[in-house]
C-alpha cells in the first residue's frame, strides 16, 4: 500500500552537543540523514518523500542527496521553531494524498515490515503509531519521591512512523495551529479529537539519534545488519 512520508530534519540537535545538526553526523562513514532517506527511497511503496530542513542548511542537503542518489524527494520546505511545526510547514506543502507517514529524520532503523504494518493499520483505522513495550518497572515520582508504581502491562514507549489517513492529519494540525496546542508527537494532535489512533509492535532497535551514546548504539546496530 503506496503512502508519502514527512521527515521532520530542521532541529538543532542540542542534546547532542556536537555543535551542528546531528543529522550530519556520520553512523559508518554515512550521515544520519542519508540511513533514515535511504530506507524510504528503498522501500517501493514509498511514492514521494518530504524534508523539513533549516533554510540555511538546504544547499547543504540539497548536495548530499545527489551525492547518494537519493531521488523521492519532492519538497524541502523550511522548518519551524518546534517540530510540530517542521511536520505542519511539509503537510501545507503536500497534495493530498491516502497515507502520510511522520518519521524523526534521527530514526534511521526503522525497517520496511513496520512501516507496511503502520500503513495498512492508519488505512484501516485511521491512525496508527509505531512503540514498543515498557521493559522496565515504571514509577511515578514527584519531588524525588515514588508516587505510585504504574501497571507496566498498559505502558507503551511511542516511536516515529506515525501514519494517518491524510485528511485526519491535516485537520488535526490544522485545529491545533489555531488553538495553540503544541503536542509531543503527532498522535496527541489526532487523539485532540477523539478519535482513536492504534499501536503497532515496533522494535527495540528504532532508536532515535540524541545523544553521544546513541551514536555507539548506532553503529553496532549497524555492523550487526552487516
Ligand atoms: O530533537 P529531536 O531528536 O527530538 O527531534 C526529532 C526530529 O525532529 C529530528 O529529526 C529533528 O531534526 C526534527 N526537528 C525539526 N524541527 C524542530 C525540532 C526538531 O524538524 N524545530
Amino acid at each position: 500500500m503506496r503512502y508519502e512520508v514527512v521527515l521532520p530534519a530542521a532541529g538543532s540537535g542540542k542534546r547532542m552537543g556536537a555543535g551542528q545538526n546531528k543529522l550530519f553526523l556520520k553512523l559508518l562513514e554515512k550521515p544520519i540523514l542519508i540511513h533514515t532517506l535511504e530506507v524510504f527511497e528503498q522501500d517501493t511503496n514509498c511514492t514521494g518523500i518530504w524534508l523539513a530542513v533549516r533554510p540555511e542548511e538546504r544547499p547543504l542537503i540539497e548536495e548530499m542527496l545527489t551525492q547518494y542518489g537519493i531521488t523521492k524527494v519532492k519538497g524541502l520546505p523550511a522548518g519551524g521553531e518546534e517540530r510540530q511545526h517542521s511536520v505542519h510547514s511539509c503537510m501545507k506543502e503536500m497534495e493530498q494524498v491516502d497515507i502520510v507517514l511522520v518519521h524523526d529524520a534521527a530514526r534511521p532503523f526503522i525497517t520496511h515490515d513496520i512501516i507496511a504494518n503502520l500503513v495498512q493499520s492508519a488505512h484501516d483505522h485511521g491512525a496508527a503509531i509505531a512503540g514498543v513495550r515498557a521493559k522496565d518497572t515504571m514509577k511515578k515520582v514527584r519531588d524525588g519521591i515514588i508516587e505510585e508504581t504504574v501497571d507496566r502491562e498498559s505502558l507503551w514507549m511511542i516511536q516515529t512512523p506515525q501514519a494517518f489517513r491524510f485528511k485526519l492529519i491535516y485537520e488535526a494540525e490544522d485545529v491545533a495551529e489555531k488553538v495553540g496546542f503544541l503536542g509531543t508527537d503527532e498522535a496527541m494532535l489526532v487523539e485532540r479529537l477523539g478519535h482513536a489512533v492504534h499501536i503497532v509492535e515496533s522494535s527495540y532497535e528504532n532508536v532515535k539519534m540524541t545523544t553521544k551514546e546513541d551514536l555507539v548504539f548506532g553503529e553496532a546496530i549497524l555492523r550487526q545488519r552487516g
